[in-house]
């Protein structure tokens, strides 16, 4: 997934792109471009890796011009070089593309049939030169754009300047999210509102195969080649940048900031006086929903595993659950009057989006949980309930994660109330083990220095495995997907009553394990897997609170004390120390924290 930018300005472009693109980082830093008109000419400045290589050479070799486009890369075809760094051009056209075009291999063998001469890798290549052949045909450009649209198959989000065309820009959306800004005499394109929330507050999101013709005037949309109006909405994000405070990594800072942003996002469901959980107006009853289907990718999947227990055990209510990636072709029958919930941080995932257009289709209910309220699943949901995370920066999830339990947890317990398997009573309890996470979050993180020390050990692992029972499962699980996307580590999360059917083969003193185990109904079980690693030689690295580590912390290579909380919320605080975990052991590797290799903060292609 990629960030593209657009300005159609009066002054010059390059600055507030390379500003605009600082802030669509967050979608990849693989390489990164821009392009202006100058003097009618198409111009360009590309750099290879990160942002702040571009803004060196622009520096050394500026370009001027008030019509340009920006782009800053997740690789998904051609190698992450400064040869397939977009924008990509032909004399007459330059183009910067979000999405993959799965045609392309094919319009690109008519192309070069046609004598045009490719340069890249990239699919994107194909987009600027299949212009060019219609502008070569004497189409203007927009009837170039209206006639390459229906030929690209796959998903893009493109951005798009003409040479001789200093008053205009096009963009096009179809799968990847662009958004137009409207500022003073000024026009903007867009893959969020967060890259021109500098720019404007007045921001319209195209929708499924529109296209616009954008000139300082305005924007005139099309869709299925009918004049479309959209929309166009004031954005609350903000356009400040955002800044680690006095953290060394956006990872860390977010961490930190989870006792606080879990506490936000309990206001917004919990009423602490009467201790009930207020929903917004729900378009259907918990009481006659058959099931729930829950959906996500990565962490925010994991967040659906915890809730996949707790609406089971709490609520009494049948649920599936499964990785977007892998539902959306399953073709799964859905049950009348089912309820499908989506999470994800940024609302964009392409697989989750995917995901979640197959339940609407099967007539479901949609309820989405995001931190993104201005997002393209938020606008397909039925329901969005907020994560009050606030811009979450660093790639790897933590205060979302936690935000999305804190939702689900709310969620889980009005319906639990509503199909009347709680009490008031129980519900009170609830509420008040809740009510009291922020505080113990704060506790555990006090830890950070114990975790940093033994993070030294795992640092050296090449090998790492996470054990959990019950809801400290899927923690063990995204204890894994931790450590693994930044510190490179191979790590597993895996059930721990299953290590005895064949992961246990894998022990010896050179694997740690981290064992999540608070003293609930499941300890003993869990303390028994954990014994049987010790016996081979195990490291264990025990999460617990004083009950559990009076009966086994002395065995451990290593344990780390949770304050006692109900067993309900303990999902929440353990989420705390495998962070922690995994930040620390990235730091001692040297790897880069908030954006590891390979990865992106938001997968807006398949
Ligand atoms: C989590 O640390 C990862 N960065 C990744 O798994 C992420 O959770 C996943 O891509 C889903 O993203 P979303 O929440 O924005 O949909």
């Amino acid at each position: 997934m990629c960030g593209i930018i657009g300005i159609l300005g009066k002054a010059a472009a390059a600055p507030l792109l390379l500003d605009g693109l600082k802030r669509l980082e967050y979608r990849g830093y693989d390489s990164a471009g821009i392009a202006t008109l100058v003097n009618g000419h198409i111009d360009r400045r590309r750099a290879e890796g990160k942002l702040a290589n571009l803004d060196t050479l622009l520096q050394r070799d500026p370009l001027s011009g008030n019509t340009g486009i920006g782009h800053t890369r997740w690789a998904t075809h051609g190698r992450p070089t400064e040869r397939n760094a977009h924008p990509h051009a032909t004399s007459r056209v330059a183009v910067v593309h979000n999405g993959i075009i799965e045609n392309f291999q094919e319009l690109r063998e008519e192309l070069e049939g046609l004598g045009h001469k490719f340069e890249t890798e990239t699919d994107t290549e194909i987009v600027a030169h299949l212009l060019t052949r219609y502008l070569d045909e004497q189409k203007t450009p927009e009837e170039a754009v209206a006639a390459a649209l229906p030929r690209l198959h796959g998903a893009f989000s493109l951005a798009i300047i003409f040479a001789g065309r200093d008053g205009l820009m096009i963009g096009a959306r179809r799968g990847s999210p662009l958004a137009i800004g409207y500022g003073d005499g000024e026009m903007y394109l867009g893959s969020d509102a967060l890259a021109l929330a500098p720019l404007t507050k007045r921001i319209c999101y195209l929708q499924e195969d529109d296209w616009a013709v954008i000139t300082a005037d305005g924007a005139a949309i099309y869709n299925n080649g009918q004049a479309v109006t959209r929309e166009i909405k004031q954005t609350a994000l903000s356009g400040a940048l955002i800044g680690k405070g006095n953290h060394r990594h956006f990872m860390m800072k977010e961490i930190c900031e989870q006792p606080a942003v879990i506490g936000d996002t309990l206001q917004v469901f919990l009423n602490p006086l009467a201790r009930t959980f207020e929903l917004p107006n729900l378009p259907f009853d918990f009481a006659a929903v058959p099931k729930v289907t829950i959906l996500g990718c990565g962490t925010a999947y994991l967040a659906g595993m915890v809730a996949k227990y707790w609406f089971e055990q709490v609520a009494r209510l049948p649920v599936e659950i499964d990785v977007a990636s892998e539902f959306r072709y399953r073709a799964a029958p859905m049950l009348e009057g089912g309820v499908t919930v989506v999470i994800s941080q940024s609302g964009e995932t392409a697989d989750t989006l995917a995901a979640l257009r197959y339940a609407r289709e099967q007539g479901q209910h949609i309820v989405s949980v995001l931190n993104a309220p201005e997002s393209t699943m938020a606008r397909e949901s039925d329901v969005v309930l907020p994560t009050m995370a606030g811009p979450e920066i660093g790639v790897a999830s933590t205060k979302a994660f936690t935000t999305q339990l804190t939702v689900l947890a709310c969620v889980v317990v009005a319906a639990a109330r509503a199909r009347g398997a709680i009490d008031h009573a129980r519900e009170a309890e609830l509420s008040t083990a809740l009510l009291e996470v922020p505080a113990r979050v704060a506790e555990v993180l006090n830890h950070d220095a114990t975790i940093r020390d033994i993070a030294l050990q795992v640092a050296e692992a090449r090998d790492v495995l996470f054990l959990g029972r019950g809801t400290s499962y899927p923690i063990a699980l995204e204890g894994a997907l931790k450590l693994k996307e930044i510190s490179y580590i191979h790590a597993e999360g895996y059930a721990a009553g299953e290590m005895k059917h064949g992961p246990i083969a894998l022990i010896d003193e050179a694997v740690p394990v981290i064992v999540a185990a608070p003293s609930d109904e499941l300890f003993d079980k869990t303390a028994s897997n954990l014994q049987e690693v010790i016996a081979r030689g195990g490291r264990v690295i025990f999460l617990s609170d004083a009950d559990g580590l009076r009966k086994l912390g002395d065995k451990t290579f290593a344990a780390i004390e949770l304050p006692k909380v109900d067993p309900f919320v303990a999902p929440i605080l353990y989420a705390i120390p495998v962070q922690l975990l995994a930040y620390h052991t990235a730091v001692a590797k040297g790897t880069d924290v908030d954006q590891p290799r390979n990865l992106a903060k938001s997968v807006t292609v398949e």
